[in-house]
């Protein structure tokens, strides 16, 4: 989780948090498919703690431990080493805290249904699955020609990426059990099983061609993970509790089940706050998506003059909502309602609208100054767009008599520019206005984004 702490005189002490849990990422893929060399640069770039169970291994071995003992003939056969061994060392690796911290890359493990069965039963799950897919012939010309450094554990190939100097040749190994025969056992144990490990996987598994330059497939790898670490990103609000951090973290999603009480119109504050919701987390993540046209429609009778009970309340407390929510997060957010369009105070004006700007503006906007600082209230046209601004709120534009405001709405997307312009429009159908010489014609979008 990333936190964000600024002090301001006016507004006392802001946190600004963003949650962004460690990315969780398992590799695999056929003996010298190019794991331990995708993993070296992954680790480098994401800062991924490297879980490799043939790394594990070997140095157990090395070590002459009783887990290395029971290992090394498996493993010198190119066979498996049993189960319990392994996942036992796996699980102790990952509850460690700087791979709860930082994020883990497993390579090598599951190499079995049942050890991907024990992963599961422990609610252990990778964000992304990836399969470096290589031809079985340039994998056995790949295993033969490996060498590995002993003091840096740099991989090489006497072909494809030979030492850089005479002193480092000098002192490379080659792995027991990179003979030719062992390679194509190990293959045919690979093959066995890995179609039911896939299985377990299959809605967040990447298969990506390994027989590429290793920069190449790298690329490949480097924008998955940025997606997938792009999209564990949630935008936490101002004055977040701790409690619902810990929610947020523990991967719990926003669904707060079906509102009762729904008959009662007007809705009470509890109900209301669910729908605003709702806008909210669909327009931040349209937001932050990039995302250039969202609509949204909310069924809420107040925002429905057809059902008689159109509340301006109900339309200024979302415009609140989701200004306020913005502001939160440092955004500049101009909320613009429609100004006179023609000769008067009135002329040219909605109805609907006479008197919203100051209800705006006597509206209580929390206790931090957000109003003044990051939210300021404005009309609707180009001039009304300003440098500082960072996005836009346009409350219920509508046509007026004579004027139409589909012009005034497209000067003033066009000076936004790439900022985020949100119309907030309950669904105004052509209705004549009380008055008889107005109606509204812009009809059904609720909330609109675009930029
Ligand atoms: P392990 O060490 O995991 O071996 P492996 O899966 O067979 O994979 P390798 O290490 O051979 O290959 P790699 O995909 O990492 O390729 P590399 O990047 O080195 O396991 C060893 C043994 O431990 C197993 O046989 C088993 O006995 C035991 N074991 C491990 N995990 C277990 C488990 N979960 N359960 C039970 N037993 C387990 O690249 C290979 C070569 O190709 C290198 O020379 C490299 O320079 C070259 N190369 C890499 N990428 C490219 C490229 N793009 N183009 C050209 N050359 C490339």
């Amino acid at each position: 989780m990333s936190t964000l702490m600024t002090f301001h005189p006016l507004q006392g002490l802001k946190v600004y948090c963003s949650i962004s849990e460690p990315l969780k990422v398992m590799i695999s893929g056929a003996p010298a498919s190019g794991k331990g060399t995708q993993c070296e640069l992954i680790c480098q770039k994401f800062g991924l703690v490297h879980i490799s169970t043939g790394d594990l291994l070997r140095a157990e071995v090395s070590s002459g431990t009783e887990i290395g003992n029971k290992a090394k003939d498996f493993m010198n056969a190119g066979q498996l080493v049993p189960d319990e061994i392994v996942t036992a060392m796996v699980t102790a690796r990952l509850s460690r805290e700087d791979a709860k911290e930082k994020g883990w890359l497993l390579d090598g493990y599951p190499r079995s249904f049942s050890q991907a069965q024990s992963l599961e039963k422990m609610k252990i799950r990778p964000d992304i699955y990836i399969i470096l897919d290589v031809p079985d012939e340039i994998l056995i010309d790949r295993c033969v020609g490996r060498r590995l450094d002993p003091v840096t554990g740099k991989i090489y190939h006497v072909k494809n990426f030979p030492p850089e100097t005479e002193e480092i040749k000098a002192r490379l190994v080659t792995r027991p059990d990179d003979t030719e025969e062992k390679v194509k056992s190990r293959l045919e144990i690979y093959k066995q099983n890995a179609e039911a490990i896939s299985s377990t996987y299959s809605n967040i598994l990447k298969k990506i061609d390994g027989n590429r330059p290793k920069e190449v497939v790298f690329e490949e790898i480097y924008s998955m993970l940025s997606q997938v670490q792009k999209d564990k990103v949630k935008p936490m609000k101002l004055g977040t509790t701790l409690e619902s951090l810990n929610q947020a973290s523990s991967g719990k999603d926003n669904w707060r089940g079906i509102p009762t009480r729904l008959n009662n119109i007007p809705h009470s504050r509890e109900i209301r706050k669910y729908f605003y919701e709702d806008v909210l987390q669909a327009t931040q993540r349209a937001i932050n998506e990039g995302r250039t046209r969202l609509k949204v429609e909310i069924n809420i009778p107040e925002l429905n003059p057809e059902m008689d009970v159109y509340r301006i309340g109900t339309l200024m407390e979302l415009v609140r909502v989701i200004a306020l929510s913005f502001a939160d997060d440092g955004k500049r957010v101009k909320v613009c309602v429609q100004g006179s369009m023609g000769e008067g105070a009135l002329a040219g004006m909605p109805l609907q609208l006479a008197g919203t700007r100051k209800i705006l503006e006597f509206m209580d906007w929390g206790d931090y100054g957000a109003m003044g600082n990051f939210i300021n209230i404005g009309s609707i046209g180009a001039k009304e767009v300003d440098e500082q601004d960072d996005m836009f709120i346009l409350v219920a534009p509508q046509n007026a008599v004579g004027n139409c405001i589909i012009d005034d709405l497209k000067a003033m997307t066009d000076a936004a520019e790439n900022r985020p312009v949100i119309l907030i429009n309950p669904r105004l159908k052509d209705l004549p206005g009380s008055s008889g010489i107005m109606q509204v014609s812009i009809n059904q979008e609720v909330v609109y984004s675009t930029n």
